[in-house]
């Protein structure tokens, strides 16, 4: 099988995991990088021994890179796909899909109009963590779900991002920037979401980074850092949702899914292992149970693979464009019923994605 060839935008961060495992995957290969900052596209080419160093409009413009990954900061994501895609090339996009709604609309039609495909993280969801509690439910382990709780609290950042502003203006905040993982791995195993309601606060309106190396310069925050949700499902459960980088201390769980027949204790959605554990109906204990498929490690760039098959499988990919779009309209529907202090009731539907095979070799994606 011929590799796809595959092209990089945006060398920072989190380029690192995605270039270290997409040398793994037996169905692409990356052959050029590219970023604003020329000595970072230089500097991770060298790193993961990549061909080509290009600046944007040379990657685009190489007929050869079939599909390009997004990696760049959320408020570039929707510019840099539609010009990705106005270059007749695949997108897979780093989360959120854009910022705006209209945007992530612009992104998805532009794809339509050219008969290209959009994936965007979060693939963690493909991972064995969260691919057992799917099996679990599909299989009736714990009955219908009747409720659902996500927790993602913790203190932002600035304490471990090398240039953490980003995540305090417009399109991040705990929400947007963490949102997804719980918002995507809760409709993988519950279905679409029909209506919401929210509480959002700004806590201090400047933050202090203590990393390095901006360590002692401040962010202005533009952005809720304490967001609280509850999702009403389509097929009737009741999700509540809270992300907030204003909690110093707090022992929730990090998604919790409660059936007639039983409670799972689902993974961190932000990470692919497990460990998953059900406690029936009049039980005390909780059972850990084995996990039914692989890619447990941190397997970013799964979801890359995932696509490349779904091209070549002529399907869409399970990342895909309408889950994420599914996605980002929660997480502003979150935001305006706050400020609108009513409910919002959602536009768009998506498909729950289907399972991911257990007989794959699922750390190279070969069939
Ligand atoms: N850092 C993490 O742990 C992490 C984890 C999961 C997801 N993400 C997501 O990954 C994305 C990138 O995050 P990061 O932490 O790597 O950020 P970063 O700031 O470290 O890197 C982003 C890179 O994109 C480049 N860039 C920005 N705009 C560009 C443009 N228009 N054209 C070309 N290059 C451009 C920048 O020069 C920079 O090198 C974000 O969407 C973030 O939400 C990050």
């Amino acid at each position: 099988m011929e590799k796809m060839k595959i092209g990089v935008i945006g060398c920072g961060n989190i380029s690192d995991i995605y270039l270290t495992n997409l040398r793994e995957y037996a169905n692409l290969e990356v052959v050029a990088v590219a970023d604003l900052n020329h000595e970072k596209a230089v500097e991770k080419a060298e790193k993961y021994e990549i061909p080509r160093v290009l600046d944007v409009d040379a990657l685009l413009a190489d007929p050869t890179i079939e599909l390009v990954l997004n990696l760049t900061i959320p408020a570039a994501h929707a510019e840099v796909s539609l010009r990705i895609l106005e270059a007749g090339k695949h997108v897979y996009s780093e989360k959120p899909l854009a910022i705006k709604l209209e945007d992530g609309q612009k992104v998805l039609a532009k794809a339509k109009e050219k008969g290209l495909l959009v994936s965007v993280a979060p693939d963690t969801f493909l991972g064995g963590g969260l691919q057992t509690c799917k099996k679990l439910i599909e299989d009736g382990a714990i009955g219908e779900p009747v409720a659902a709780t996500a927790f993602m609290l913790g203190h932002g950042p600035e304490s471990w991002h090398p240039d953490p502003a980003f995540f305090y203006r417009e399109g991040a905040g705990p929400m947007f920037d963490m949102g997804p993982y719980y918002l995507t791995a809760l409709i993988h195993l519950i279905g679409p979401i029909r209506r919401l309601t929210g509480s959002a606060r700004i806590t201090s309106p400047e933050r202090v980074i203590t990393s390095e190396p901006k360590s002692g310069e401040t962010i202005k925050v533009e952005t809720p850092t304490h967001v609280a949700g509850i999702l009403d499902f389509e097929n009737g459960a009741i999700g509540t949702i809270i992300t907030s980088f204003d909690v110093w201390g707090a022992k929730t769980p990090f998604l919790e899914i409660y059936g007639t027949n039983g409670s799972l204790s689902v993974p961190d959605p932000n990470t692919f292992g497990g460990p998953v554990l059900v406690r029936n109906a009049g039980e005390v204990e909780w059972k850990e149970v084995s996990l039914t498929h692989g890619s447990i490690e941190n397997s970013r760039g799964l979801g890359v693979a995932d696509m490349v098959n779904a091209l070549r499988e002529k399907r869409k990919p399970r990342a895909n464009g309408e889950l994420a779009y599914h996605v980002l309209e929660t997480m502003h529907g979150i935001h305006e019923s706050s400020v609108k202090g009513k409910h919002y009731e959602m536009t768009s539907k998506c498909e729950q994605p289907d399972a991911m095979p257990t007989d794959i070799l699922s750390e190279t994606m070969e069939g």
